[in-house]
């Protein structure tokens, strides 16, 4: 069992969360933190409980049990206006012109008049819209409708950003125009939490990786920490030799092929003594893992 004072008392910690709609359990103990110039993505399949984790954690649903910190602190309204937050369901007028509508996020957030307008126009620019601030919300394409959505979550200049689904139906381009965004705001001490189905992007963004599953986390860490724990699949090809891994310890033999064997290796397993054994064999001409990445750890772990 985590502790609190396991994860350290900075930044953003959630422990324990539990939450049921009727029948279904959304929450079923969910621990993890997100620390300050961290990107953490929290991944899962849907219905994973992504999004009722970030509502837990934006004190738009109360969880039945579990605890969200900041700071080493319990959290309170006043806390989250620290926060920036990006919902699953967007949350902006469409009627309304976007400069004025950022303007006016950033005041609930406690920004004066002037503060707010020019914070808007910053983030409006930086991200593209700067020609566009007096055009109504609608009149916007889905990839930019995301972007002012995203200029409303930085604008009061959070230190926590939590962004739900933020690359959803985003274009190539806007998907690496906002990874920039969110690695300079990392880099800037921020803390990040976002959720994504997307195991590619999750990978080439993240420093740290919760994959979430029915409500559980499954798995936590850099993805170097998530790949030492589960087996991996090695390729070797050792000249004129093919059957001389049946009997090594800690390895299966996955497969062999033209391109050589394919073998299963446990964490923990020498791989150094694995190469020793191949060499004895002949000349080894390759020798690399197969698998490891985010997609392979994840079907690993979240299989049924
Ligand atoms: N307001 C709600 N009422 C009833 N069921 C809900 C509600 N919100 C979420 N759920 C259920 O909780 C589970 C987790 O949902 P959610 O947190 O939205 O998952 P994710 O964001 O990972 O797709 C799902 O089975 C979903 O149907
Ligand atoms: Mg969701």
């Amino acid at each position: 069992m985590i502790t609190t004072s396991e994860l350290g008392a900075e930044g953003l910690e959630v422990f324990g969360l539990r939450r049921r709609f009727g029948e279904v359990v959304a929450l079923d103990g969910v621990t993890f933190a997100a620390r300050p110039g961290e990107i953490v993505g929290l991944v899962g399949r849907n219905g994973a409980g992504k999004t009722t984790a970030m509502r837990s954690i934006m004190g738009i649903i109360h969880p039945d049990a579990g605890e969200v910190r900041w700071r080493g602190r319990p959290l309170h309204d006043g806390a989250r206006l620290q926060f920036g937050y990006m919902p699953e369901e967007r949350g902006l007028y469409p009627q309304m012109p976007i400069g004025a509508q950022v303007a006016y996020f950033a005041q609930l957030h406690g920004m004066t008049a002037a503060a707010a307008g020019a914070g808007a126009r910053h983030w409006l620019e930086r991200l593209g819209l700067g020609e566009r601030l007096d055009e109504r919300l609608v009149a916007l394409s889905h990839g930019n409708q995301q972007r002012v959505q995203l200029a409303v979550s930085l604008v009061h200049d959070p230190r926590l950003l939590v962004l739900d689904e933020p690359f959803a139906g985003l274009d190539p381009e806007a998907v690496d125009s906002l990874s920039d965004v969110l690695r300079e705001q990392a880099a800037a001490g921020r803390a990040i939490l976002f959720s994504s189905h997307q195991l590619e992007l999750v990978e080439r963004i993240c420093r740290r990786v919760v994959i979430v599953d029915r409500g559980r986390v499954l798995a936590d860490g850099t993805l170097r920490e998530l790949r030492q724990r589960l087996p991996a699949e090695l390729r070797i090809r050792v000249d004129g030799a093919s059957d001389w891994a049946a009997a090594l310890p800690g390895v299966r033999i996955a497969r062999t092929d033209a391109d050589g064997v394919v073998l299963v290796v446990e964490p923990g397993t020498d791989t150094q003594a694995i190469l020793r054994a191949a060499q004895a064999q002949g000349p080894v001409e390759h020798f690399a893992y197969e698998t490891g990445g985010l997609v392979d750890l994840y079907r690993q772990m979240v299989s049924g």
